[in-house]
């Protein structure tokens, strides 16, 4: 026992354990765990050890998940889903009341069972994760109460299978089942191998209130049991994990019209002005880095730090890493505890040796280090070359890198140099610096002055290839809620392009030549290929077209890039710009009816006339359409901005050769997106016919870029260009599957659209906004 004088002197703490007694009295009772279905508990089989990354103890033992338990629980939530989803909302949110309280019941216990299954500090699973898993089912009993008001004419998607990592384990449950509940679904979800027992203990909270039946179905297992979910009947699979399994979901779920959703990994800007209080940017790299052990999917792992302060900020953070506490978990006054496994722990291990051996100089916490366990002592790395693996790979432990950088656009360059788009964090007492670094930074969530602030009333979720769609707030809802089906309509089959060269005699129809050239960067280009394509109606051939490839497409993809000034003009000046265009369309309305007629419209005058009203709808929309400041924490603003994808990539329907073609080009447009757009294959001069409509109207070149041809085979190029940011396609079932196959290289965001009656009001609409747009949340603090 030290002495008062000693404990002055060394001011190290005692050790403040947590009491673990119901925990452990608990899964002595339970001793092994069978699957949640269809509200009871299956026998226990193929069982496998949860142990206690911090002293390697084995908790329970858990069952692995066969096909034929996933199975059985998917046909669970399929017979529970008609009265579940039948329900009124106010019934709904009931239920999800009763969960909140349950989980609430059982704060303490929840935050210990964490901390013990996955060996994070009982601080965190305290005064964090538990407080905001009940958080985020209060907030979804809301979304409940209120959905028919709110999301008018949507209904549930179905059955959705949920895959959860480790990280977070009853956090990332709440996100994924209080959203999916709240919305009508039922659910089957798989907790993470290293960490299934507080899906086990929430599902006991289920059983516990009587929730109906099959509603919630849990089944734990590994990668095996999570492929088998992805493969089974269900309606939508909402997945958060590494970008590796990412895209396999992807390439797995290609053309099944299953809904999907991805929050993967990320390599997240920190980013510190010379103007930030240095103090509270160093208590944000703690928040940001040694939170979680550094296992947090949208860690401040890569570091910047204006030069002019990188010495004194690397001194202030080298003196707080001296005093992170790290060791036993249940511990309360431990920073960090253990790394969940030792797998994971011998990965952060590779990673920092091969980045030292790149030359990174580590600097690391020397604190004692208990002598079992999993634990790896905190700490960060200068001398980083941007190319060190340490700044390009996800580490998932608590170490960040330490550079320096000089301006403000040497900032958002570095930020930026990263396949990732999933959080950034800016510091600086300039505001009108930190939001415009936070409107040039690609990422989903934006903290400034702040780090790792998370709230079920706003949407969480990433660019690039931290994956699609959000988790939380109304952007979260939409993942779980689907339209009413359009009316699906089979569309005319593309006739394949004539390769044959150019024929010798020039084609002559109403009155003029028409030898259509492929559209880039605001001219008209031959075609890479030198061909050229008769297009035909009626037995007549109206004309040519260029026969565009891959090289055409990249030349596209490049002139659209570079027409980036359209992404930042004010919705106003883009409003501008559609007005001209469809009052130049509609000056032209008779010349363009008669050509449709001549291409067999079965309703040119209605199609030009409703495709003129379209760009007037769109053209209004472009400065209304808009996002929302959420409601979230005390003295902070969350600001919910929509933002263009970038470049999109769109291939229409062979129908409506006009209507089709604007229907999904102009709410591109509108919403700032440049677009590499693929006509109608059997009729693509109703397209190309366009080219003097954008030349008169001011349309920037590289805004819309036309590629006509095989539509096919150039969606293909377009879906696997990694520099295309979101695809629509509009084809066949077997268009739509290579579509999101190819897409998995640098998972953009796909959405498939079934040809439809473009005349009708199912061809426009703030749907199609929604889908040009995600949302990027920038949370702003305020106050001293
Ligand atoms: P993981 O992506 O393999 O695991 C996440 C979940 O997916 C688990 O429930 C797992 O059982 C399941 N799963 C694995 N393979 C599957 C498949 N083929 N089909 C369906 N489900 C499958 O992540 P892992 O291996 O645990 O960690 C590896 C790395 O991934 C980490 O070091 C970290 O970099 C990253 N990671 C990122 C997370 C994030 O939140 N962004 C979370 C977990 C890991």
């Amino acid at each position: 026992m030290p002495s008062v004088t000693e404990i002055l002197e060394s001011m190290d703490y005692g050790p403040a354990p947590e009491a673990n007694g119901e925990v452990v009295k608990w899964l002595k009772a339970r001793g092994a765990f069978g699957h949640y279905v269809d509200g009871s508990f299956t026998k226990p089989t193929h069982t496998f050890a949860a142990a206690n990354p911090a002293t390697a103890e084995v908790l329970a033992q858990v069952s692995q998940g066969t096909d034929a338990d996933v199975q059985a629980a998917v046909r669970a939530a399929r017979a529970a889903l008609p009265g579940w989803s039948r329900l009124p909302g106010h019934e709904r949110a009931k239920w999800l009341y009763a969960l909140a309280r349950g989980v609430q019941k059982r704060e303490r216990f929840l935050a210990v069972l964490e901390s013990m299954d996955n060996g994070k500090s009982i601080r965190e699973t305290r005064d964090i994760d538990v407080p905001l898993v009940a958080r985020h089912f209060y907030h979804h009993a809301g979304w409940a109460e209120t959905l028919a008001e709110e999301f008018p004419g949507q209904g549930p998607v179905g059955v959705c299978g949920q895959i959860i990592p480790w990280n977070f384990p009853l956090l990332m449950l709440s996100w994924k089942i209080a959203p999916a509940l709240a919305a009508g679904n039922t659910v089957v979800l798989k907790p993470a191998e290293y960490t299934p027992l507080s899906a086990l203990a929430f599902a006991e909270i289920c059983a516990e209130i009587g929730l109906p039946k099959g509603v919630v179905n849990i089944v734990t297992g590994d990668g095996a049991t999570g492929a088998a979910l992805v493969d089974s009947d269900v309606d939508k699979i909402a997945f958060t994990g590494s970008t590796e399994v990412g895209r396999i979901i992807r390439r797995a779920t290609a053309g099944t019209g299953k809904k999907l959703t991805l929050e993967l990994g990320g390599k997240s800007p920190f980013v510190v002005f010379a103007d930030a209080d240095l103090d509270a940017a160093v208590e944000g790299v703690v928040d940001a880095i040694w939170f979680n052990q550094g296992q947090v999917c949208c860690a401040g792992s890569r570091i910047f730090v204006q030069e002019g302060v990188e010495a004194a900020f690397t001194a202030k953070l080298k003196a707080r890493l001296a005093k992170l506490r790290v060791g036993d978990p249940l511990d309360k006054s431990v920073d960090m505890g253990a790394i969940v496994d030792p797998v994971q722990l011998k990965r952060i291990r590779e990673l920092v040796a091969e980045g030292q051996a790149e030359g990174a100089v580590l600097h690391q916490a020397e604190c004692r280090l208990p002598s079992k366990g999993c634990y790896f002592a905190p700490g960060f790395f200068t001398n980083v070359a941007p190319a060190n693996v340490l700044m390009q790979d996800e580490i998932f432990g608590p170490v960040a890198t330490l550079t320096s950088f000089r301006t403000p656009d040497e900032a958002v360059e570095l930020a930026n140099n990263t396949r990732y788009g999933l959080a950034a964090s800016i510091w600086s007492e300039n505001i009108n610096l930190a939001l415009d670094q936070a409107a040039r930074v690609k990422a989903g969530v934006v903290w400034i002055n702040s780090t790792n602030v998370f709230d079920a009333g706003a949407g969480f979720g990433g660019y690039r290839e931290s994956g699609f769609g959000r988790e939380g707030g109304r952007e979260g809802m939409r993942e779980y809620l689907a339209e009413a089906p359009v009316k699906a309509r089979a569309e005319a089959v593309p006739v394949p392009p004539e390769t044959a060269p150019v024929p010798q005699a020039p084609v002559r129809e109403i009155g003029i030549d028409r030898t259509a050239k492929i559209y880039i960067g605001g001219g008209q280009k031959r075609p890479d290929s030198g061909y050229s394509y008769a297009v035909a109606a009626k037995g007549r051939v109206l004309g040519l077209a260029g026969l565009g490839n891959r090289k055409d497409i990249r030349n596209a993809v490049e002139a659209a890039h570079a027409a980036g000034g359209w992404g930042k003009a004010t919705g106003h000046n883009r409003a501008q710009v559609l007005y001209y265009l469809a009052e130049n369309l509609a000056a032209r309305e008779a010349e363009f009816a008669a050509r449709l007629k001549a291409a067999g419209s079965p309703k040119p005058e209605e199609e030009v006339a409703t495709a003129i009203r379209r760009a007037f709808w769109y053209a209004a929309q472009a400065d209304k359409f808009d996002g929302a400041v959420h409601s979230t924490k005390t003295a902070m603003v969350t600001l919910a901005m929509p933002e263009p994808y970038g470049v999109m990539g769109i291939a229409c329907p062979t129908d409506a050769p006009l209507l089709g073609f604007l229907s999904l080009v102009l709410p591109a447009i509108a919403m700032g997106n440049r677009v590499v757009a693929i006509p109608s294959q059997n009729m693509p001069l109703a397209a190309t016919d366009l080219y003097q409509v954008f030349d008169t109207s001011d349309l920037p070149g590289g805004v819309v870029n036309i590629i006509t041809g095989a539509r096919d085979e150039l969606a293909k190029t377009l879906a696997g260009h990694d520099d295309v940011a979101a695809m629509w396609y509009c084809g066949p079932a077997e268009g739509a599957r290579m579509v999101e196959t190819e897409s998995a290289g640098n998972l953009k965001a796909t959405c498939i659209l079934p040809n439809r009656d473009w005349l009708g009001p199912e061809g426009q609409g703030r749907s199609f906004l929604t889908r040009a747009t995600q949302v990027k949340n920038i949370w702003v603090p305020y106050g001293e």
